[in-house]
């Protein structure tokens, strides 16, 4: 069973994902945690790359490496992980993508991007979705907190308004996949 947690930066995704697969490996199954970008070798240095603030990454590279570190991580990863059994959860997917490049970026139409995100996943979906829901104001707090903004954090409010718009367009268009949670309640 396949897993994932989206939301925007500051929204509280990874907590949640997390307690999740703490819960669930207290009642015995395995889990394997992944985040994206990253998880495999690859994956990381492609992270590193694409979160650097000093990388000069153009919004279509920025989508395409996105895209490889998946598809790597699918490969090397997540295919293995549901084909023994595991459960997987991923700190985010194709639909970071989808909000982050597609609506953050206004860089593709839904169409075209749904077509990449099966090419490079190798037409794996995950059976659940979880959206972590805050308010800018309150994403921006908590981001605030941390010590140092990667690349994608210093994009500005108006970004953010539309990779949140794009995760509720989500949400309305795929509501069986697609689970809006409220992020401001307390994460328990
Ligand atoms: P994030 O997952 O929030 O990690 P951390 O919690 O360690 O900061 O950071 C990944 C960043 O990359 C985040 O700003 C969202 C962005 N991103 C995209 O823009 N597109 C994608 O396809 C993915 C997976 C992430």
């Amino acid at each position: 069973m396949f897993f994932s947690f989206e939301g925007i930066d500051g929204s509280g995704k990874t907590t949640q994902a997390s307690q999740l697969a703490e819960t669930l490996r207290q009642r015995g199954y395995e889990v394997v945690e992944v985040r994206e970008p990253g998880g495999t070798e690859v994956g990381e240095r492609i992270r590193k790359l694409l979160l650097d603030p000093e990388s000069q990454v153009g919004a279509r590279a920025e989508l395409l490496l996105f895209s490889a570190a998946r598809a790597q991580l699918v490969d090397e990863v997540i295919r293995p992980a549901l084909d023994r059994g595991a459960i997987v959860i991923a700190d985010r997917f194709y639909d970071s993508a989808t909000a982050y490049q597609g609506g953050g970026r206004q860089l593709a139409d839904a169409v075209w991007m749904r077509a990449l995100h099966g090419f490079a996943t190798d037409r794996l979906a995950p059976a659940r979705t979880y959206l972590i829901d805050v308010d800018l104001e309150t994403a921006e707090d908590r981001r605030g907190a941390r010590a140092r903004a990667d690349r994608m954090e210093t994009t500005g409010r108006s970004f953010y308004g539309r990779v949140r718009d794009a995760y509720h367009d989500l949400a309305k268009a795929e509501p069986d996949r697609v689970a809006l949670l409220d992020g401001t309640l307390d994460p328990q």
